[in-house]
């Protein structure tokens, strides 16, 4: 039996190529070409974009998220995933209006895509404790010259591999190719996805090699920095951009992926501005779940009327307090990671994962309430983009409450 209601005047929806309409709680892809319209569901198969809100390439829309295609006329996936498909309705023109069929609609279908690797389980392999130094100071790799600040991570990262016995991984930002974060938040918070979008979409960014060995490996993650103009460097904030999807799962999915996870600093500079470069360091790894041992950042700096930055190298060169300082916070750190690693059974068992449900500053609606807010009926019966309900599969959240297939 079929169930029509009325789209709008056609008049007014001839007017763009494509567009989201909402009627109730159905969302719509309606696109008009050659004196045709044609309707497809406006939820994306990928984590509900509003497809209605994309564009459309030849006979495929685009979605505005993250760039899926889907056929504007039948729905289907583009060549190679015809199987994950859309909904497509049966409409008609009547009296200068466009009604659609709701009973008409053909059933969403998914086709797996591969999971990215690193959307598996985070899991703690067993074994020694690890540390990452993620190095973001930024050079001409062709001429190479001294950095303080990966001078003294190096120093930290051999302490910890010959005197801890910990394993040890160096991440240069400056080896990798990565693009800068493209505000997918900034779309809808469900945009925003895990892996990042652009890791997932990419496959020549490399900065899942910084994902893999912060998130998966590493139990101590130790940053170091040069300060630039009062600021950590413009590589630390292109990464800690990059790193929104880390702390978007723990304020949008309550998915805390950083777990007994110890973060510390090195930060140097000829000129001052340290403790406000580590509040802000402090603060991001605080918000991505990171734990701090005591003292968590050594620095060093020669004050802001200095300007003769040779001796500023000579000075870290041969500073044997500045170099036992940076072997002195790895100690640090590798104790806390020790503490955090052989007590991360203890803390299951006594409820502390419980203590992450609703972590982080913005936590401040439940998915379940986040969810309904999302599928809540338009005030109108007929509304043109709204933001899409989440159901991104590969977070597993129960699909929001719709009449769509
Ligand atoms: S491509 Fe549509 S939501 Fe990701």
């Amino acid at each position: 039996m079929s169930d029509w209601i009325d789209l709008g005047p056609t008049a007014e929806l001839s007017q763009k190529p494509l567009q989201q309409l909402v009627a109730g709680r159905n969302r719509f892809a309606v696109s008009y070409r050659d004196g045709a319209f044609h309707v497809v569901s406006g939820v994306c198969n990928h984590s509900g974009g509003p497809l209605g809100d994309g564009r459309l390439d030849g006979d495929y829309i685009v979605c505005p998220w993250h760039n899926w295609k889907f056929h504007a006329i039948t729905g289907e996936g583009e060549p190679g995933f015809e199987e994950d498909r859309v909904p497509r309705y049966d409409s008609r023109v009547e009296n200068g209006r466009l009604l659609v069929d709701l009973a008409s609609a053909t059933k969403r279908t998914k086709k797996p895509h591969p999971p990215h690797p690193l959307a598996r389980p985070v899991v703690r392999a067993p074994g020694p404790i690890r540390v990452a130094g993620i190095s973001t100071t930024v050079m001409d790799a062709a001429n190479p010259r001294y950095s303080t600040s990966d001078a003294l991570l190096e120093t930290a990262i051999a302490h910890a591999t010959t005197m801890l016995a910990a394993e040890g991984r160096l991440v240069k930002l400056n080896e990798l190719h990565f693009r800068a974060c493209e505000g997918y938040y900034s779309k809808s918070a469900q945009a925003c996805t895990w892996p990042c979008s652009i890791t997932q979409m990419d496959p020549d960014d490399q900065l899942d090699r910084v994902y893999e060995a912060l998130v998966h490996w590493a139990d101590v993650i130790l940053v170091s920095t040069p300060i630039r103009w009062g600021a950590a460097s413009s590589l630390y904030y292109k990464m800690v951009e990059r790193m929104n999807c880390i702390q978007n799962q723990v304020t949008i999915r309550n998915r805390v992926l950083l777990k007994n996870k110890v973060a510390a600093f090195i930060i140097t500079g000829g000129q001052d501005n340290v403790q406000a470069v580590a509040g802000q360091m402090l603060g991001f790894f605080a918000e991505i779940g990171c734990t701090f041992p005591q003292f968590p950042y050594i620095a060093h700096s020669r004050g802001w009327s200095a300007e003769d930055m040779e001796r500023n190298i000579a000075f870290v060169q041969k500073s044997d307090e500045l170099h036992d300082a940076a072997r002195a916070l790895v100690t640090r750190a590798f104790d806390t990671a020790q503490f955090l690693v052989a007590h991360s059974e203890e803390e299951a068992m006594v409820g502390v994962r419980d203590a992450f449900v609703r972590a982080g500053r913005k936590a401040s609606m439940s998915v379940k309430e986040e969810l309904r807010v999302a599928s809540a009926p338009m005030p109108s019966t007929m509304s043109s983009s709204s933001p899409a309900p989440a159901h991104e599969h590969e977070t597993r959240l129960p699909p929001p409450a719709s009449k769509e297939p």
